[in-house]
């Protein structure tokens, strides 16, 4: 296995600027998650690892190695980088086994080490049962790791995976999760996982980039990702974070600030050190608002949608003060708010969105 170094890559088509100044450090071992919006740069950032494409500027490692750098550019095939995608093209005239097995017999390895690796390749992502099944008889999840044993069996000290689930059905996705996780601890791989989904992205990895715009926006642990993002566009990015205009009363503290926002004064966690602007920006989760009585602190609201989930309802509602801003919370049964009812909220805690984004 072997890490990954990103060193300030850009990658522009025409002068369009696809990746932008990305630098993402990747231990040995370590899976990373790439999220962000439709053409941020993600599928772009894999293809450059893999040497598919380019750098216009910038370097990349696998290991100690340099691979891309403006020396040059090692060939996908001698980087020892295994790929599965969303579309994962089998041959369907050959079994399990034989397309597993195809790398090797065109590099000529002897058949019975051939075999020994396919065996083991498969065992890895639990198929063994299946090496004389073809594609057109395993279900949608099957096949998909006969796509992952495929890249395995070469050995890779590095495996990307672009999306690998995004056909698969929400009860499959829930099962391969599962076999990613275990698969990942198995065997210690290094891994780069693109995906659109966060929920898997947070189960799955131990960190993840969030990349907007082809710039790296945040690279974080899932739960650091989560409390204190970096910015307005990664607060409101993961999780539906709801990103609100505030003024700050006090300088920070100890990680806290004293903030004014919709007329209620609220504390809120901040990086230490930050120097809070007048006009602040904070964060808050659905879990940050409470439901008050007339005499508890907080403002007026009116519910504009109540959106029942089974079990909770997803509440949207206007404060007075700024009908144009919605917010949301989530109720549990019994639900009680029609769009319409009046309420009265309070913000019972927030992140301070940092006036510097540091990656
Ligand atoms: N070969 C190319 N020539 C010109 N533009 C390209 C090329 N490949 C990608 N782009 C552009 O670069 C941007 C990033 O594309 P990329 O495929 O990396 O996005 P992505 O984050 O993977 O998006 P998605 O989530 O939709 O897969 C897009 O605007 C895309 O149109
Ligand atoms: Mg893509």
């Amino acid at each position: 296995m072997a890490g990954l170094k990103i060193s300030r890559a850009t990658k522009s088509f025409g002068d369009f600027d696809a990746v932008k100044d990305v630098s993402i450090e990747v231990k040995d071992g370590e899976f990373l998650a790439v999220l962000g919006p439709s053409g941020c740069g993600k599928t772009t950032l894999l293809r450059l690892v893999a040497g598919f494409e380019k750098l216009t500027s910038g370097e990349i490692h696998i290991g100690d190695r340099l691979v891309s750098g403006s020396q040059g550019s090692v060939p996908p095939e001698k980087r020892r980088v295994g790929i599965v995608f969303q579309n994962y093209a089998l041959w369907p005239h050959m079994t399990v086994a034989q397309n597993v097995g195809y790398a090797l017999k065109v590099a000529k390895v002897d058949k019975a080490e051939a075999r020994r690796k396919v065996a083991e390749a498969l065992a890895l992502v639990n198929l063994e049962g299946l090496a004389d099944r073809r594609p057109a008889n395993l279900s949608g999840g099957q096949r998909q790791r006969v796509a992952l044993a495929r890249c395995l069996v070469a050995a890779p000290s590095l495996v990307l995976f672009d999306e690998p689930l995004a056909n698969l059905d929400v009860h499959l996705r829930a099962s391969m999760e599962d076999e990613f996780a275990a698969f990942h601890k198995r065997t210690g791989t290094t891994i780069v996982y693109i995906t659109h989904d966060q929920a898997e992205a947070m189960a799955l990895a131990d960190r993840i980039a969030v990349m907007d715009g082809g710039r790296l926006a945040q690279l974080a642990a899932p739960r650091d990702l989560f409390r204190e993002p970096a910015s307005a566009m990664v607060a409101s990015f993961i999780a539906q974070g709801m990103v609100l205009s505030a003024k700050a009363l006090t300088a920070a503290e100890a990680g806290h600030a004293r903030v004014e926002v919709l007329g209620q004064e609220v504390v809120v966690r901040c990086r230490p050190g930050e120097r809070p602007r007048e006009a602040a920006k904070i964060c808050i989760r659905s879990s940050d608002l409470e439901i008050v009585g007339d005499k508890g602190g907080g403002f007026d609201g009116t519910v504009v949608r109540a959106i029942y989930k089974g079990g909770t309802a997803r509440i949207e509602f206007a404060p007075a003060s700024d009908a144009d801003t919605h917010l949301h919370f989530d109720q549990s049964e019994p639900i009680g708010l029609d769009s319409g009812s009046a309420i009265r909220m309070r913000i019972k805690s927030g992140w301070l969105i940092p006036n510097e984004p540091a990656v």
